[in-house]
């Protein structure tokens, strides 16, 4: 039996415009994804000799078939035609659950990433981030990381210059957002304010913090505030305290500050950690 290590992180939208709806039913997105430094554990037995069995430490996640870790290895088998003799995936969950910022397809896009080394390598990164589009919409951005323009469902990448060094608080509030839900919400809304991707781009071309946080933009986060109003509370927390940008990630509920300094993070949190018991300070990786 062999055991692979491999670490999960998580993502936060820098950017995300929802383009229209397509005939499959998805949506066509635009979107600057960033990997930061909150990250799950994936240990992996292979060869175990038994079932398959999925373990997380966190109550709440699945353990069966419809985790997308499992559903990640269960693809990347039946795809490239292996059998690993049965197979043992430990999760420790550190990804703040329904926050929008893809815990369970970070965890699928690392489980991807150990056994296509455990198998030599066969696919390239971007092979398998194509793979990973069949296990979820963001597990192709999961399986490079970094920080990307994320196109059609998200499958279609494409490598920017990395986010300039910062600082970032994420809070996460006690509720959660449905994804179709709030997808079929935005087909209703008039969307008010989108990205500007040139001025992002340019942004991060040329290392500017400032630009770049003055250039985050989500389309969902004002459809979400509007019916969850202490998202307001937690973004003038971040305001007041020194956030040159903040806003929800993904489709909610965490949101997200940038600051310079990890000073200004340390005191963020502390303010909002009388109220919220999920609150992290983080990077990006
Ligand atoms: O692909 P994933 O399972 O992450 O998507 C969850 C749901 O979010 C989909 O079933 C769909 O309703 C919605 N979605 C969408 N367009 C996208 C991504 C997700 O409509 N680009």
């Amino acid at each position: 039996m062999n055991t692979l290590y491999e670490g999960a992180f998580a993502k936060l939208n820098l950017t995300l415009d929802v383009l229209g709806k397509r005939p499959d039913g998805y949506h066509d997105i635009k979107s600057v994804m960033q990997t930061v430094s909150i990250r799950d554990d994936i240990e992996l037995d292979i060869g175990t000799g038994k079932p398959w069995r999925l373990h997380c430490d966190k109550e709440g996640i699945p353990t069966g078939e419809e985790n997308l870790a499992w559903k990640a290895a269960k693809t990347y088998c039946d795809i490239m035609g292996k059998d690993p003799g049965g197979l043992e995936i430990r999760i420790t969950k550190r990804i703040p659950m329904q926050a929008g910022m893809g815990g369970g397809s970070a965890d699928a896009a690392a489980v991807l990433r150990a056994l296509n080394r455990y198998y030599g390598d066969p696919l390239s990164v971007l092979a398998l981030a194509e793979l990973g589009a069949q296990v979820g919409s963001d597990v192709p951005f999961c399986v490079v990381g970094g920080t990307c323009m994320c196109e059609g469902r998200g499958e279609r990448l494409r490598k920017l210059p990395d986010m300039p060094d910062c600082v970032i608080v994420v809070c996460k509030p006690d509720f959660s957002v449905s994804t179709p839900e709030l997808y079929r919400k935005i087909d209703q809304a008039a969307i008010a304010k989108r990205p500007d991707h040139r001025a992002m781009e340019s942004a991060l071309l040329a290392g500017d913090l400032e630009q770049v946080a003055a250039n985050i933009c989500n389309v969902f986060d004002p459809v979400v505030t509007s019916e969850h109003l202490e998202l307001n509370y937690i973004k003038s927390v971040l305001h007041q305290y020194g956030a040159v940008g903040y806003q929800m990630t993904g489709s909610g509920s965490a949101c997200f500050g940038i600051v310079s300094e990890f000073e200004i993070a340390a005191v963020l949190c502390a303010m909002l950690k009388d109220n919220y018991p999920e609150v992290f300070i983080c990077k990006p990786v």
